[in-house]
């Protein structure tokens, strides 16, 4: 089977058929999907059903390296039992709903905020792969801002200005734009990670913004500075037109491109209804296609 592509937005994501991940074996076929990446940076996969096992082994065959240095690692074990395997859902381990001062909610609520996944770490996150098991009724939706256009998009003087620059990255302050609060130990754990403003995908050249809601400050700048012009980007780079927004069905999944794009969940009555979702991300080191060879 052949994947085909139907675009979803004007300039990037595009829903993707009609193949069942759990059986892609092809490297031709895995290819396919990086080249779709590589064009879309967003694909939607619709009535997968990917075992927890089966979510790894796909993610390992189309990226090689999965991240497990997850920061909700730094506050409990994954309930899943693999690192790699990062609970996305507002229920606890005795499966009700989480309360609203549950510590694993007010920690989540975070991914409202703009952000890339593992921005924090070094290697960074490459793709993220998000498995909709359980959809609400009602709307809670994720948003994506394409980060190509947002580079493409803006004036030559400021792209000159931009180029080199170095961005901190850390969980623990975007955590604390809300007021959560991390031990001592914790924030000991949670160091975060230096990366470039701009990245480039060395598969097609394309150049993206690499922003993130982790994005503490800018090291060649004085912090109040740089921390008005990652402001102003993220404005830039989430105006109405840069965004996609999907509303999810159970089966959903739902690839995106870290380095290409940012995503954010939306507000949902989530201490009412039951969301549950399964995130695995890949790291960005090597070239996905040698990475995925089979050794
Ligand atoms: C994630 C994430 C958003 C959502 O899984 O990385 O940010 O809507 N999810 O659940
Ligand atoms: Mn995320």
């Amino acid at each position: 089977m052949t994947l085909e592509l139907r675009e979803l937005h004007p300039t990037f994501a595009a829903e993707a058929g009609p193949l069942d991940l759990r059986d892609i074996e092809s490297e031709e076929v895995l290819e396919s999907i990086r080249e779709g990446m590589d064009r879309y940076a967003v694909l939607v996969f619709r009535d997968q059903r990917l075992s927890n096992e089966e979510q790894l082994a796909f993610a390992t065959r189309l990226d090689g390296e999965l991240h497990r240095k997850t920061g909700s690692a730094v506050l409990q074990k994954s309930r899943f039992g693999d690192e790699a395997l990062t609970d996305v859902s507002n229920v606890g381990p005795d499966g009700g709903l989480l309360e609203s001062e549950s510590r694993k909610r007010l920690y989540s609520l975070a991914n409202r905020l703009w952000h890339t996944d593992a921005s924090f770490q070094d290697p960074r996150g490459r793709y993220s792969m998000l498995a909709a098991l359980v959809v609400p009724e009602v709307a809670a939706d994720t948003e994506f801002a394409d980060m190509r256009t947002a580079w493409d998009t803006l004036p030559e003087a400021t792209k000159a200005s931009l180029e080199g620059l170095r961005v901190h990255h850390s969980i623990a302050y975007s955590r604390q734009t809300l007021g959560f609060e991390f031990s001592e130990e914790e924030r000991d754990r949670l160091k975060g990670a230096v990366h470039p403003l701009v990245l480039t995908n060395p598969r097609n050249g394309r150049r993206s913004l690499y922003l993130a809601s982790h994005a503490s400050r800018i090291l060649d700048r004085p912090v109040p500075d740089g921390r008005l012009l990652l402001r102003d980007l993220v404005e830039h780079a989430t105006r109405p037109e840069l965004v996609y927004r999907h509303s999810w069905r159970n089966g959903d999944f739902v690839i995106w491109d870290n380095r290409a794009t940012m995503h954010r969940a939306r507000p949902f009555e989530d201490t009412a209804h039951r969301r549950e979702m399964r995130r695995v991300t890949t790291l960005d080191v090597g070239d996905p296609a040698r990475v995925a060879q089979p050794a």
